[in-house]
């Protein structure tokens, strides 16, 4: 670990390379108060959300029924077999005078598409291990948006703050070393990388369930990290998903606008003021058997035979307008959206 914690963030990507880990851009496809899998149908959806992947993202995605693949025109993926759906909160820049800024995204390094997140898909590090790609339909959320709790906050979801745009020191594997729960209390000259991480163990049956949490699991024993067994409930064993947002908080660095007694000035957009309600949510949507392709292949980064890739420009080029029309905060907003 000592040693990882020292490797620029170049290395450190391909040593995870050498672990079967697929890393791609997906550029913004839109920010929209919408959630296809908590609330479907509700327009607008109680808090806002930054949304990438295929464009046949609507409020209501009923599973099975509604096929991305079959649907969608274009994907803001660069694995142009993408279409499934990836979406977290936005995040809020709260000025000492009681207004919002929307805080913008970037492209993680390497990539070349603009905003959205970096996608993995890793496919664990015991080679042997058989790897399901999820079935068509299948959704999951992972944390809990009202939760205001360390002790309650689902495991590997944290926040680090970067000290310069090229992440140096790198700092290891996301959620370890000083990555944290909450929101980081200080300025931060690179930003903030966010790490939402998915559970990898599936009941084999359930595409979804009430609390979109329940067919899912994490290993009964040891960590995804150091090929720990699904338990007996959950025994199919899916790859780990994981986003990395990039939120360029620098132009929200000075003092002066902070709130008076030092605390840090983000919210996310359900207004949550301490970074414990970190929520991710995942729409599956790969064409065919590409995923399984892809797997059984031990793709690595954004690039693999056994699948197609677009260009950045055009994953860029691919957008979707909001369903719920409002300012979503790049001027200043007298409140959150919704609130
Ligand atoms: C969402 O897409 C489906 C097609 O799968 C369509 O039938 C439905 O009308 C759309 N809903 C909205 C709210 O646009
Ligand atoms: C609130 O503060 C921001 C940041 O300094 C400033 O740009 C904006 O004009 C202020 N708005 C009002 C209404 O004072
Ligand atoms: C938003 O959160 C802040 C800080 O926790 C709280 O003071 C405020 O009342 C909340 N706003 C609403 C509309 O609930």
């Amino acid at each position: 670990m000592l040693l990882k914690s020292l490797l620029p963030a170049a290395a450190a990507v391909q040593m995870a390379a050498a672990q079967e880990l697929m890393r791609f851009g997906c550029s913004q496809l839109t920010i929209d108060r919408i959630d296809p899998l908590v609330e479907p149908g509700n327009l607008p959806s109680a808090h806002m959300h930054q949304i990438i992947g295929g464009n046949s993202l609507n409020a209501s995605m009923a599973p099975v029924d509604h096929d991305p693949p079959t649907v969608s025109t274009c994907t803001s993926c660069t694995y142009s077999e993408d279409f499934s759906n990836y979406w977290t909160a936005n995040l809020y820049f709260r000025a000492r005078n009681g207004t919002y800024k929307r805080v913008p995204q970037f492209a993680n390094l390497g990539l070349g598409v603009q905003a959205g997140m970096t996608v993995y898909y890793i496919r664990g590090y015991s080679p042997s291990a058989t790897v399901k790609a999820f079935p068509a339909g299948f959704r999951m959320l992972v944390g809990d948006p009202m939760n205001r709790a360390a002790a309650t906050m689902q495991k590997g979801l944290c926040y680090r703050c970067e000290a310069n745009m090229e992440q140096n020191p790198f700092g290891g594997a996301p959620c370890t070393g000083q990555d944290t729960q909450a929101f980081p209390k200080q300025a931060c000259g690179g930003g903030w990388r966010v790490s939402v991480h998915f559970p990898t163990c599936w009941d084999g049956k359930n595409l979804d369930s009430p609390d979109h949490k329940s067919h899912v699991a994490y290993p009964a024993s040891g960590t995804f990290e150091s090929g720990g067994a699904c338990p007996s409930t959950h025994p199919v064993r899916m790859p780990q998903i994981m986003y990395e947002i990039m939120f360029d908080t620098r132009a929200f660095n000075n003092k002066a606008e902070w709130p008076a007694d030092g605390s840090q000035p983000f919210v996310w957009s359900m207004n949550d003021t301490t970074g414990f309600g970190l929520h991710g949510d995942y729409l599956f949507g790969w064409k065919g058997d590409a995923l399984q392709r892809a797997m059984d292949g031990k793709c690595s980064g954004d690039r693999c035979a056994p699948l197609q890739r677009q260009t950045d420009q055009a994953a860029i080029d691919c957008v979707k307008s909001q369903s719920v029309k409002e300012d979503i905060g790049d001027q200043w907003l007298t409140g959150l959206p919704g609130w």
